[in-house]
């Protein structure tokens, strides 16, 4: 079976005033009844494909981790707390090490806990191709079919079939700026990373200590070093502190000959901010998704979401009106990628 390795440690602060340091979007309702990490946990579910997964995520959210699995009515194999936020190279590669000492063989699946997806049989058979490229040694990521130039994303140009319908990464293009990214929409041939990944933990490994061996020494010290406590088990800090703060996609999948990427066309999205919050739903025919009590007249292609407060907007287009119990936001739903900027300076004022 496959392990799913879950990384719950991020902050989601694009997404305020609903998603809150203490209590990140993850962890909330934010589409359907169930938080995001519930959703993952669900995806995960059939024992048959799956054994327990490992949980990554830092000592703030442990007992909202442990909380929401057993809501869920999910036994996890353990929860590993990061003590310091390193990105996901380091995290994952512990994730790899502990999962190996049980099973050299052991394949995983990684998995965000803020992405939302349609787990249908398309999903399912993707995952049993990726995880039979897997047990070859490539190191495969799923590759999402753009709709339109995000910058959010990381690209993948896809290069010749290999096996298990899964094809050669010619080149990784992380991020890109405008231009870029609509000059690839516009040449072809171009697939999001979607962030989640299947290799076998031996694979990744093996290339962790090639392509980035300072990481790779921290996330084995950590885990070495490291002590249970509860349910929980605590990385060891000073070990964990010395990797380099890098994503796995520029420490290790930009660089290996390895990586691989099989072309899905499931529902997916990465629920970074309001917009994709608002392309998540079906909006009504004036193009405004309302979640909670509100009025909308003479508004078009606008959200609101509101905990408790009644909301009317009026003669508005293009707007975000997000209200929770202390905080509210409004600014323009297309321009929502500038909460994640605005909450970092209101949190340097307080
Ligand atoms: N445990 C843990 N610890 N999780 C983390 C950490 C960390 O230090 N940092 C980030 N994460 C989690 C986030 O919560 C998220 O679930 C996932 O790792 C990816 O991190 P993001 O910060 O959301 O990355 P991104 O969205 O900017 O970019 C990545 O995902 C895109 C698709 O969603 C890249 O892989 C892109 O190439 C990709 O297109
Ligand atoms: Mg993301």
């Amino acid at each position: 079976t496959i392990v799913p390795v879950i990384l719950a440690g991020g902050q989601g602060t694009r997404l305020w005033p609903m998603s809150r340091s203490a209590r990140p979007k993850q962890f909330i309702d934010l589409v359907g009844d169930k938080s995001l990490f519930q959703q993952t946990l669900d995806r995960i579910s059939d024992t048959s494909r799956y054994s327990a997964p490992i949980v990554l995520t830092n000592t703030d959210y442990r007992f909202l981790v442990a909380e929401q699995a057993q809501e869920g009515g999910v036994a996890l194999a353990s929860i590993l707390l990061e003590p310091v936020a390193r990105n996901t190279a380091v995290a994952i590669a512990a994730a790899a090490v502990v999962a190996m000492a049980d099973d050299a063989d052991a394949v995983l699946h990684i998995l965000a806990s803020d992405h939302a997806i349609t787990a249908d049989s398309s999903y399912f058979s993707a995952v049993d191709a990726a995880a039979a490229a897997a047990r070859e040694g490539k190191l495969v990521t799923f590759g999402i079919k753009p709709s339109h130039p995000e910058t959010g994303y990381g690209y993948i140009a896809v290069g010749e079939g290999l096996s298990h319908g899964v094809r050669k990464v010619e080149r990784f293009v992380e991020k890109p700026d405008l231009a870029g990214a609509e000059a690839m929409l516009a040449q072809g041939g171009f697939v999001w990373n979607s962030g989640m990944f299947m290799f076998s933990a031996k694979a990744f490994l093996a290339e962790c200590e090639r392509l980035a061996p300072e990481t790779y020494a921290a996330a084995r010290g950590a885990v070495e070093q490291g002590h249970s406590d509860l349910d929980f088990t605590r990385l060891d800090a000073a070990a964990f502190e010395t990797a380099p703060n890098i994503s796995v996609d520029y420490a290790i999948f930009e660089k290996t000959d390895k990586a691989a990427v099989l072309p899905v066309d499931f529902k997916w999205s990465d629920l970074g901010a309001w917009d994709a919050v608002w392309n998540a739903h079906e909006a009504d025919s004036a193009g405004n998704v309302v979640i909670g009590p509100a009025m909308m007249s003479n508004t078009r292609n606008s959200m609101v979401m509101s905990d408790k407060a009644h909301v009317v907007v009026d003669g508005l287009e293009d707007v975000a009106v997000i209200v929770s119990e202390d905080a509210v936001f409004v600014g323009r739903l297309s321009q929502a990628q500038n909460v994640g900027k605005l909450v970092k300076a209101l949190k340097a004022d307080e």
